[in-house]
């Protein structure tokens, strides 16, 4: 039995009533210093104005001019198509190619031998690619897949650690317009089994092993799981991560393939595909409201210009930049800002395999030192966790090399904003909080760093031909309430894989001709936005979506679950965190063990990020006496706040038998 979800967006100021109140007391601003902003691609307030204007009064020509700037074969008809909205394109008719633009296209300059990617290995080990070398590895790779037959608009999953075959393997599919769903290396089997036939995927290229904290994870056993029942699944590529010697992989003869002996006899050349603008790029798997995840589409053309251009403006890149996000590439962060951003602008991105405590504490300073980084993106979940750690860890390297900061994922509150302009930033560096989701493609609001003060909270302004409103449930322009964008922009999603009319109804639907992202905001006075977190029924797991409904439907799942309601509550160091309240069958019986067996059965579901922090086994829940569990009831408890409006309820005592539980455990 599946439980529903309460309607979307309920009561989001009574939701959001403590954030508002703390961010309300911050009014402190950063503004960058003369030298910062005189350097800067953006250094005034009247340029960002001017360009922000220009944008939006006349978005076909601001884009149509900075799509000039790219590589295209052949160029569009027109920008902007909004016939057939909210399904809007991009550049039509234009043909283009997004690795060639990361790659190729630099080639003819000095950026030919500059590094692309800096690599650091967990254990210690290290690759650095020149452009030049990028180029032959992704084009050795194209002509690999080529030869497994792999054509334009196959779909490929991708299951690796941050290695770099990762990118490459991006790279090598944007080249011959295959369409790369990468899927984070912490999903299990069933997550890949379910991704992969959503889309019918016809290979999975994976590795044999990854590291994590000096343990060795045996990826391709999971892929192996997942496989089984993936009957579109032709090819399997294995990377090669593990020392040979000591750990054993099991090849399938005629289905595995291992990377190097693929690459080992190809051409170093491997012509791109011209690309229509709106042939599909990738697509991204992420939770919503209902049990099953979304295919996020995004095209070529539009993304491209909208990854340049953020890249460029939001972290002011240079050349002599040595940017670092550390997000893994199997969310939208690492695909924008760790793989085609950074190179489409020919910067140098460092990408690191490895946990921030392995072997110790001051691991991510010991990069930024060892690589002079300038610019370094990160989660607030992070920083909070560094501070936990203490400033004596970072206190032990040089980061004077850092000139630019940046946060994403979630709101960030003002004390960690302040520990990480003093602690990392040696008070110098501006920080950029970018506010932004897969579906977007790119960063949509943030203090551009040379031109708009930074207020710790805030996740700023719009940027370039980003029209942002707040409007109340009627519709209405409110300075609290949530958050729309009101034009498309070119990295906009296209949809969502197999399900237009899901794209339409969750993304469209709630006003006419206004994207709705499902989060609440505030304005102030200074025009700044404040967001104040998810107003559906998704959680933010340390800058992870999870969907309450996914995991409800995977415990119920569970023979000895009669149903369960889950909601997220806020935690220190997560953000948020997640609770789940269980009711079990009659006839099951619990043993001591039995919320380990549920954690572990998350863990095989989803993954292991995705266990609640607390079970509570309960023997009902308050439901409305139309039978929806009620769970603002559920957040009132788990919050110790009061207990709301609960004349609707069925059955009122189960609320303090409820409250009880919770505070025993
Ligand atoms: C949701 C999107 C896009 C990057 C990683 C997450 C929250 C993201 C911020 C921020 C406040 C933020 C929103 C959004 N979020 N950045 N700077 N301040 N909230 O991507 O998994 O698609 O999640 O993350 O709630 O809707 P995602």
């Amino acid at each position: 039995m599946a439980v529903t979800a309460d309607s979307a967006g309920e009561d989001i100021t009574m939701k959001k009533n403590n954030d508002i109140k703390t961010i309300l007391n911050e009014n402190r601003m950063f503004a960058p210093s003369d030298e910062f902003a005189s350097g800067s691609h953006i250094g005034s307030r009247e340029e960002y104005d001017t360009l922000y204007h220009q944008s939006i009064d006349n978005p076909e020509q601001f884009w149509d001019r900075i799509a000039n700037e790219l590589h295209w074969f052949k160029k569009w008809d027109r920008v902007l198509n909004s016939e057939n909205a909210p399904f809007f394109s991009w550049f039509d008719n234009a043909k283009t190619n997004l690795a060639y633009n990361c790659v190729d296209r630099h080639l003819g300059s000095a950026l030919r031998n500059k590094a692309a990617l800096i690599w650091e290995g967990e254990p210690g080990d290290q690759r650095i690619l020149t452009y030049w070398e990028l180029y032959r590895e992704v084009n050795k790779f194209a002509n690999a897949l080529k030869n497994l037959g792999i054509k334009k608009g196959d779909r490929i999953a991708i299951y690796l650690p941050m290695i770099p075959e990762l990118a490459i393997s991006m790279l090598a599919c944007a080249r011959l317009g295959a369409v790369h769903s990468v899927i984070f290396a912490g999903f299990s089997a069933e997550s890949i089994r379910d991704r992969v036939n959503d889309c019918q995927a016809r290979m999975v290229i994976t590795s044999d092993a990854s590291w994590r904290k000096g343990n060795i994870l045996p990826l391709k056993n999971i892929v192996d799981e997942a496989v089984a029942e993936c009957p579109s699944i032709r090819d399997v590529v294995v990377v090669r991560r593990s020392p040979a010697s000591t750990f054993p992989c099991h090849i399938k003869e005629g289905r595995d393939h291992w990377y190097h002996r693929l690459i080992e006899s190809v051409s170093m050349v491997c012509p791109a595909e011209e690309m229509d603008s709106e042939d599909l790029l990738y697509l991204l798997y992420t939770s919503g409201t209902t049990g099953k995840p979304k295919g996020i589409i995004h095209t070529t053309g539009g993304y491209m210009v909208y990854a340049y251009l953020t890249m460029k403006y939001v972290f002011d890149i240079k050349p002599e930049d040595v940017f670092w996000c550390t997000a893994d590439i199997g969310w939208v962060t690492g695909h924008s800002y760790v793989v085609y951003g950074p190179l489409i602008n020919g910067a140098t991105c460092v990408m690191y395999e490895g946990a921030p405590d392995w072997p110790d504490r001051g691991r991510f300073w010991e990069i930024v030192e060892k690589y002079g980084v300038s610019i370094l993106y990160t989660a607030p979940t992070a920083i909070r966790t560094f501070m936990k750690w203490g400033a004596e860890w970072p206190a032990k390297f040089d980061l004077k090399s850092l000139r630019l900061l940046g946060t994403v994922g979630e709101p960030i509150n003002p004390e960690a904003w302040i520990w990480y302009h003093k602690i990392i930033g040696g008070e110098r560096c501006p920080i950029v909080d970018t506010w932004w989701q897969t579906e977007t493609g790119g960063i949509m609001i943030t203090p551009l760093p040379g031109c708009i003060p930074a207020k710790p909270g805030s996740a700023g302004l719009p940027f370039f031909g980003i029209e942002v409103d707040i409007l109340t449930d009627e519709g209405k322009p409110a300075d609290a309430g949530y958050l729309v964008i009101k034009k498309p922009w070119p990295g906009m999603l296209r949809g969502i894989y197999g399900d237009q009319d899901r794209y339409k109804n969750t993304y469209w639907s709630k006003w006419p001709n206004v994207y709705f992202p499902a989060d609440g905001a505030r304005r102030d006075d200074d025009g700044y936005f404040w967001i104040l977190g998810r107003v559906d029924d998704v959680v933010n797991v340390s800058g992870h979506r999870i969907g309450t409904a996914e995991l409800e439907s995977v415990f119920v799942e569970h023979k000895g679950v009669c149903e369960s309601a889950v909601i997220g509550v806020r935690h220190e160091v997560k953000g948020q965190a997640l609770v789940a309240f269980v009711t079990l069958r009659e006839e099951f019986k619990v043993h001591e063990d039995f919320e380990q067996e549920l954690a572990d059965w998350v863990t095989a579901k989803i993954g292991k990020f995705a266990v609640p922090e607390k079970i509570i086994f309960t023997a009902d829940l308050p439901k409305t006496r139309s039978g929806k569990i009620m769970r603002r009831l559920l957040r009132d408890i788990a919050d110790g706040t009061a207990l709301g409006n609960i004349t609707t309820l069925a059955d009122p005592s189960v609320i303090a038998s409820l409250k009880t539980k919770y505070e025993e455990d």
